[in-house]
Parts: C-alpha cells; structure tokens; sequence
C-alpha cells in the first residue's frame, strides 16, 4: 500500500515543492514538438520588440524564447518558481517582476504580452481575468500584442447531473477535474504513485469562453487578431479542445482603461 502525501485544496499551491518537481511533471510541455511552436509563434508575433511573460514560472518558455536574441521579462507571484528560474542557463537573462499578473507593473513598454498553460484559469474571478487583461494592455506598446493559450471549457463532455469528469486514468496517474458550474469554478485532482509514494495536488481554476475573453479584451482598449486551435496554427472549430488567441492594441487613438 503507498504512503500518501496529501495536499491541502486551499493551500498556496506554488510552493517549494511543487516549484521544485515542476519541471518533471510538466515533462510533456517541455516535449520539442511542443515548445518549438509554442515558442517559433511568439517569436514572430514579438517580431524585434521586448516580450513580456505574465505567469513566467520557471522559465519553460521564457529562456527559449530569449535564446532567439527576443528580450523577455516576467512577472510572477511564486517566488519558488521564480528562484529554479533564476538558477537555470541563461536565467539572469530574464527580468522578473515578483508580484500578481492583475496588478504588477514591469519595467518597460512591450510589443508582446503573453499568457500560456491555461494560466489565465489560476485567477478565480472575472473581476481578476479583466484586471489581467487591463494590466497586460497598459504594458503594451501601440500595435502590441496580448496572446493567450487556454483549453476550451469541457462542459459538453459532462454528462448531466455529473461534476466530475477524468481526464487521466492511468497505472501511475488518474486526473479528474470537479465543476462548479454556478460560479464557474472547477478544480483539477491529480493523485500520482511513483516508486510506491503517493501524492495529491489540486489546483483552483475559473473557466472561461473564448467570447468571454473577447469582451475582456474589449473593455482593456484590445481587438482580437488572430485565433488558432493551438501554436502550429491549425483552424479554431467547434470541436477544438483549446486555442491560442492573440488580441491587438490599435496603432493610434485612446485605450480604455
Ligand atoms: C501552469 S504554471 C505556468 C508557468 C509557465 N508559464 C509555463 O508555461 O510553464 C502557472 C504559473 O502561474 C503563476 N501564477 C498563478 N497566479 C498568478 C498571479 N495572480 N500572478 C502571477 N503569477 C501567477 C503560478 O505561480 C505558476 O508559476
């Protein structure tokens, strides 16, 4: 029978310890045929101007970016992330801002602005998510670019009257996510046994529709330009399970704050 460590649905879930296994759970977002796309797009949405990570983390996509000669700064609120950034090749490399995406400001004007991983989920209310998208539209220069990478809620894979759906059954991992669907909130369950150990992790998200993001970037003074299925630049249709949005500010003329 595995030992369990078991972690607390409230707790501050970017701690040390997740900080520090982030990278091998996250193995498949390092995969090449994932990051390559991921970063050859916001390299050519940057063109030669400075890009800005809300969420850095630990750098998965800040440092390859910034390998491409792009200057990228960050914010972040976890300051565990923060230091595996720091202590990779090339951290010094990418100034960090410590401080939450809805409120903190980083040094300089940028042509890219951009959000991935789902990670606009982490903020639980709309209230937030707009403030996220304000804060990214005064970073930006005229012309500049917000680019987002969030899954398409899940809902019509729910069965009714059902709130738990899995998404990973496996020897080693089963995932299921918990909906909310009055405030909605869901909250993704991962329990993992390697080596005869076990562990949970459970993380808070608030999903949110394409549309909605539209009206967010609206009220932040933003247009949306581009849509895509994912970084390789595949069509967004009905049945997409995610998508890679980019919204613009207008080259001349006021921003609404
Ligand atoms: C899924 S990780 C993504 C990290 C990195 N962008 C990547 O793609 O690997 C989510 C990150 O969001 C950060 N985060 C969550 N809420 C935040 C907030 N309000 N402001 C800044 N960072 C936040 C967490 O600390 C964590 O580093």
């Amino acid at each position: 029978m595995a030992a369990f460590a078991v972690m607390d649905i409230d707790a501050d879930v970017w701690n040390e310890q997740v900080a520090k296994g982030y990278d091998e759970s996250s193995a498949h977002m390092y995969a090449p045929e994932v990051l390559g796309p991921t970063v050859s797009f916001l390299e050519s949405r940057a063109g030669r101007n400075p890009a800005l990570e809300f969420a850095v983390g630990t750098g998965r996509v800040a440092l390859p970016l910034s390998a491409r000669g792009i200057r990228v700064a960050g914010i972040e609120k976890s300051e565990p992330m923060v230091r595996e950034l720091g202590d990779k090749p090339g951290g010094d490399s990418v100034a960090v801002t410590i401080g939450d995406m809805t409120t903190a400001r980083a040094p300089g004007t940028f042509g890219l602005v951009y959000l991935v991983y789902n990670s606009i989920t982490c903020l639980l209310s709309q209230e937030e998510q707009v403030a996220c998208f304000r804060n990214a539209a005064t970073h930006l220069g005229p012309g500049g670019r917000f680019v987002i990478e969030v899954f398409v809620p899940e809902l019509q894979r729910l069965p009714p009257g059902e709130t738990a759906r899995p998404f990973h059954i496996g020897d080693q991992h089963v995932g299921f996510d918990t909906y909310d669907l009055v405030n909605q909130q869901l909250v993704s369950h991962h329990y993992t046994i390697v080596d005869d150990r076990g562990s949970t992790f459970h993380s808070s998200h608030r999903y949110v529709w394409p549309s909605e993001l539209d009206l967010m970037a609206q009220l932040a003074g933003l247009h949306l330009s581009e849509r895509w299925a994912g970084w390789k630049e595949a069509p967004f249709t009905a049945s997409s399970r995610s998508h890679v949005s980019v919204w613009q500010k207008p080259l001349d003329g006021p921003v609404s704050r």
